[in-house]
């Protein structure tokens, strides 16, 4: 198996041409994909013995690297000549020490020059027509540099390999949060390029990782990928111990909904320990954290008194809260809604609309925010603590399943429509949580 740095690099520096430049529209690059990966099963791995595909996008062809058996990888460039399509591929096979100066070599077929791949005897081909494909490419959405929403796109990836601890998941959906928007942004530093965004999934397993125990291929499953990546396409990895078993009752855009939201929810809500008959308020109620936050606590006793724009007091009302209007005035509207004071405070949003709040919570270790980590401390008060588990996970589903949790998804789109998805969680007022179906 080839090292994974040899093939993350072939994978960033595809990034560098931006993505004006790739070779066409998704499905003509998926043709070319279909075409590199073809010669490779063709040529080195009779049978379909591939095990795994990277590829990078140039102007007008697709460079493509496989895992072959016994440790060995190979190459192939599939390129197109005046707008038809492939013409040929070269490709090389290596051996087992040639990653240490792999990517120059291959970056010699990418260019044409097969002799650069010393390592094994270079061969020409005309590549099969028409020929089946063994590995049909994976569709998946992201971005291919750190930025604006210019920088995201569709792309055609050589599936993902679970690791260890790991669930290798056909996806059926996956959830869309805040954080997607803010990793492309660059908020939490450099991520390798290109990029698939989505933090939390749900589908059926394809392959177990090794060290894997209580998951196995066909089961039905939801959970958190690895780095917070790789969820928006047709197959992801999935980190198994933060993955549960789907109830069948509950379907699989709510299941995708649960692990960042719903989740931070519950975890908030357990740090605070309220007892009840205590009074909660939440700043940001509308939202996808904000609606799991106010239900959960709604079927703990609480009273609950939530901020939203107008237009979600409907919604808030409909849940058990009190709904507020955020903005000029929102304490005095805040203390005429619980004229008992409030005892603790969940935030959602951060920034002045924190340090406004924090006025009303007179016992400052019962003020979290999700949202502004630094100001909260300031403060007095904490950021949230995460349990990511299997437990935490079976037992959101269990509460939903049981009708006592709606994650409220109350839009899905399609994978092609992924980033008008992002767009809209990304604009700031979203209602209860935005999914994408796959598939
Ligand atoms: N630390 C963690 O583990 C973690 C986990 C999940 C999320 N987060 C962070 O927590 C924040 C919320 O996440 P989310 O998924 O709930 O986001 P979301 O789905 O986008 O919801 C945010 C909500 O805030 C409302 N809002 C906007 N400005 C407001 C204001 N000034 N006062 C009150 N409400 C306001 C918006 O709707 P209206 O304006 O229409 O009311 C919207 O419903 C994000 O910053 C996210 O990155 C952190």
């Amino acid at each position: 198996m080839m090292p994974d740095g040899s093939q993350l690099h072939v994978a960033t520096r595809s990034a560098t041409h931006g993505p004006g430049s790739q070779s066409g529209t998704p499905a003509r690059r998926r043709a070319l994909v279909t075409d590199a990966r073809e010669v490779l099963a063709h040529q080195e791995a009779p049978g379909g013995r591939l095990e795994s595909m990277n590829f990078a996008f140039g102007s007008d062809d697709v460079f493509a690297i496989a895992d072959l058996p016994d440790n060995k990888t190979a190459a192939a460039v599939a390129l197109t000549v005046s707008g038809s399509r492939h013409h040929r591929v070269s490709a090389c096979v290596g051996r087992p020490e040639l990653p240490g100066g792999a990517v120059a070599r291959m970056e010699g077929v990418q260019h044409g020059a097969s002799a650069g791949c010393d390592a094994g005897p270079a061969t020409r081909a005309d590549a099969p027509a028409g020929g089946r494909a063994t590995f049909p490419a994976m569709r998946a959405y992201g971005f291919t540099a750190v930025g604006g929403p210019e920088n995201e796109t569709l792309l055609d990836l050589a599936p993902p390999v679970a690791g260890p601890g790991e669930l290798l998941v056909r996806v059926r959906a996956a959830g869309v949060n805040p954080g997607d928007w803010k990793l492309r942004a660059g908020g939490y530093g450099a991520v390798p390029l290109p990029a698939v965004l989505g933090r939390e999934v749900a589908g059926t397993v394809e392959a177990v990782g090794d060290g894997v125990h209580g998951f196995a291929v066909g089961d039905e499953v939801f959970g958190g990928t690895p780095g917070m990546v790789g969820g928006w396409a047709e197959l992801a990895r999935v980190l198994a111990p933060f993955a549960a078993h789907r109830p069948e009752s509950v379907a699989p855009v709510d299941a995708a909904a649960l692990p960042v939201a719903a989740g931070t929810a519950l975890d908030g809500l357990d740090g605070l320990a309220l007892e009840p008959g205590a009074t909660l308020l939440v700043n940001g109620a509308g939202g996808g954290v904000g609606v799991a936050a106010v239900q959960l606590a709604v079927a703990r006793g609480l009273t609950v008194v939530g901020t939203a724009s107008p237009a979600k007091h409907d919604l808030l009302a409909s849940l058990g809260a009190v709904p507020v209007a955020y903005g000029a005035g929102v304490v005095g509207r805040i203390r005429a809604a619980a004229p008992g004071g409030i005892d603790a405070a969940f935030d959602m949003v951060g920034g002045p609309a924190l340090r406004t709040l924090a006025a009303l919570v007179p016992d400052r270790t019962r003020l979290v925010s999700i949202a502004d980590h630094a100001l909260v401390a300031e403060l007095g008060g904490h950021a949230v603590e995460r349990d990511r588990s299997t437990a935490v996970l079976a037992w959101l589903a269990a509460l939903v399943a049981d009708g006592v949790l709606d994650p409220l998804v109350t839009d899905v789109r399609p994978l092609e429509e992924a980033g008008a998805a992002l767009a809209a969680v990304e604009a700031g007022h979203a209602r209860g949580k935005v999914a994408i179906s796959v598939g």
